[in-house]
């Protein structure tokens, strides 16, 4: 039987290349990979993932030119438009971590409103990683961690005491990250999160990212053989 991983990650990369091979300018790329934000959400939920977290601006995404930075940040705009109420339907949670405080008004606003209207959903949490770095969640952190030792709040910590400092708190352990585009880095993404998780790398731009290639994803993740740093039992 086909294992489906609880809680997947996923850094959606490739748009622009996607578009340049197409002949089109780059936000056009973007636009087409929110559609398939949407396509890959929906069927994620149906294969049963608890959770999907998608790397949506990180906080190097700031370097990019302003006018590609503003189109990005009118993407949540475009999305919630066009699918929140299907989110609802399929009793999708929507979550966003990272410093959201430098994300621009508006975004920020179309955020917390689909946040504040799909709490109770039970279906998956689509967790959007936005202003998202994993070294400054690290660092945070340990900032957050170091003032409840301070307080007298706490006086020991473990791993899993730390880890419910970071912005991931409450998820499911992350059992597969995927990145699309064929680039082999983690690009400052959840590095203490994914310290046991399998990782596949798929050719395919994000745009073309489809169900087809996810299955294949989930194959192979299906084929690893988990050890944890233990023994194989076989
Ligand atoms: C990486 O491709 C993609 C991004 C930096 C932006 C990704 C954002 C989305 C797909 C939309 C997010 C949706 C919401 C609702 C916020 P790239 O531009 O780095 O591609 P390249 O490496 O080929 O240039």
């Amino acid at each position: 039987m086909i294992k489906i991983p609880e809680h997947i990650a996923i850094i959606m990369d490739g748009n622009g290349r996607w578009a340049k091979a197409k002949g089109k300018v780059r936000t056009e790329g973007h636009y087409q990979g929110v559609k398939n934000v949407r396509d890959t959400a929906i069927y994620a939920n149906e294969l049963g993932v608890k959770c999907l977290t998608l790397y949506a601006f990180s906080t190097e995404n700031w370097k990019r030119p302003e006018d590609e930075i503003n189109y990005i940040m009118s993407l949540p705009k475009v999305f919630f438009a066009s699918y929140l109420k299907e989110l609802m339907e399929k009793n999708i949670r929507i979550r966003m971590m990272g410093e959201i405080e430098r994300i621009p008004e508006n975004a920020r606003r179309i955020f917390l409103d689909a946040i504040e209207k799909t709490k109770n959903n039970t279906g998956m949490t689509l967790n959007f990683a936005l202003n998202y770095g994993s070294r400054r969640e690290i660092v945070l952190a340990a900032r957050k961690y170091a003032e409840d030792v301070k307080n007298g709040r706490i006086n020991d910590i473990d791993e899993n005491g730390f880890a419910e400092y970071l912005m991931t708190d409450s998820l499911p352990e992350i059992e597969l990250l995927i990145r699309t585009s064929g680039e082999k880095r983690l690009s400052n993404f959840l590095l203490y999160q994914l310290a046991y998780s399998e990782m596949v790398f798929s050719e395919v731009y994000w745009p073309d990212f489809d169900y087809k290639e996810f299955d294949r994803c989930i194959d192979e993740f299906n084929h690893r053989k988990r050890r944890y740093g233990g023994l194989d039992e076989s």
